[in-house]
């Protein structure tokens, strides 16, 4: 299996199956490196300067930019490379795991028992599953988050996991736990006089991002809740294997079943992306309503549209149109300071920043980056630019 997946919960591969993920893994850096620099140049030498002959002026948005690109056949090319890229990426895993199944659940089982790691999943079989997660296979990843094939399964979990690790081309680091790692650290230098004692992750999915803030405020009690049970139950058990005690719970974030005032931290990452803008707007009250006052939400997110240059905002929202990702563009035309704001938050504590990765830059990096934090540095992509960078909005309660 890659490299990427190094804890308890590593299931074995065959070489060939090692060559063909491999294989998808350097097809993907292609795709999203050479095919897209190769774009960019199409875009810059044709379609821009045909688009400003056309309308006398520049393309206000991303979405002008789509109309146009989507006829043009290098562009067509990326797409349909990048879609099958996407598919073959999940089927380069599924052979492994198939059989690892058997294996994965006694391990699980065993895991789950520790007297040491006091971690616990905590799972409701009457909770509704959003349609947002039923009713697509989001980001291509066959069967997504929610779907059980047979007792006690976590088959989702272990697609997620190891595709995911394909996917991400080492950029999200060893335990793919590069986001969390660098916001925690980030959080707990900017903030040294925060010390949050109750921790909670939205939307964890297998809660590889949810472990870095254990090991940042290693007193804190830390949950994550998920609406999926097969990546609870895996990341129940991987969380274990790792020896970090979190409580994984499944629950919509839309409503959850925790007390007022509850949490002194209330932390997503990748997670409003997926959810319909209803969904999003009952998530931000939800946080509200489970903060301490003076604790912190915090969402690290895809950066909005209106902080980017049209190109990059087109660019970004490919996946809404191509990758079964229906949220990615509508979340990202919101505005997060209105959004928290309608949530009941007060404008004067809105925050947000932009995050090297500690993976790719450093510590050092990190802790530098406290300085110049006011929303207004350059690299806003977060993709492939000069560098790997995380944006994060929210609010202080
Ligand atoms: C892209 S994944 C999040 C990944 C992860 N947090 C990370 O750091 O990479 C989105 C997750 O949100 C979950 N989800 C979607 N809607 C939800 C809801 N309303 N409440 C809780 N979880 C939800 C999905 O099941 C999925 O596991």
């Amino acid at each position: 299996m890659t490299k990427y997946v190094q804890h308890g919960l590593k299931v074995q591969s065959k070489p060939d199956e090692v060559a063909r993920q491999n294989f998808m893994l350097n097809m993907r850096s292609y795709v999203m490196l050479d095919m897209a620099t190769g774009m960019k140049k199409i875009y810059d030498h044709n379609i821009e300067p045909n688009f400003k002959k056309l309308n006398k002026r520049d393309p206000k948005n991303g979405d002008e930019i789509h109309k146009v690109i989507k006829k043009d056949t290098y562009f067509k090319f990326y797409s349909s490379i990048r879609c099958n890229a996407q598919e073959m990426v999940f089927r380069s895993v599924l052979p492994p795991i198939e059989r690892s199944m058997k294996d994965l659940k006694r391990k699980a089982k065993t895991l789950s028992k520790s007297k040491k790691i006091k971690g616990s999943l905590n799972l409701d079989k009457n909770l509704p599953i959003p349609k947002s997660v039923s009713a697509i296979d989001v980001h291509l990843m066959p069967g997504c988050y929610h779907s059980e094939h047979s007792e006690n399964d976590m088959s989702q979990g272990a697609i997620y996991d190891n595709g995911v690790s394909v996917f991400s081309m080492g950029f999200f680091g060893d335990k793919l736990d590069d986001i969390g790692s660098s916001i925690s650290l980030f959080i707990k230098k900017k903030y040294p006089k925060f010390k949050p004692l109750k921790i909670l992750d939205l939307g964890c999915t297998v809660g590889h991002n949810t472990l870095p803030w254990s090991n940042a405020y290693p007193k804190a009690e830390v949950h994550a809740l998920d609406v999926g049970a097969p990546v609870l139950r895996y990341g129940h058990a991987r969380a274990q294997s790792e020896g970090v005690s979190v409580h994984f719970h499944q629950q919509n974030a839309e409503k959850t079943n925790f007390k007022d005032n509850s949490f002194d931290l209330v932390f997503s990452s990748m997670f409003l992306h997926e959810v319909p803008r209803k969904g999003i707007k009952l998530i931000l009250k939800e946080a509200k309503r489970l903060l301490k006052p003076g604790g912190l939400m915090l969402h690290m997110e895809l950066p909005p549209n209106k902080m980017l240059e049209p190109y990059d905002s087109f660019y970004l929202d490919w996946d809404s149109y191509y990758n079964k990702e229906p949220f990615y563009k509508p979340f990202r035309d919101m505005v997060p300071e209105k959004i928290c704001s309608d949530a009941g938050f007060q404008k004067s504590k809105f925050v947000q920043f932009i995050i090297p990765s500690i993976g790719q830059f450093g510590d050092k990096e990190i802790i530098k980056s406290i300085k110049y934090q006011n929303g207004n540095v350059d690299d806003r992509t977060g993709r492939f630019t000069k560098g790997i960078h995380w944006y994060c909005f929210g609010s202080w309660k």
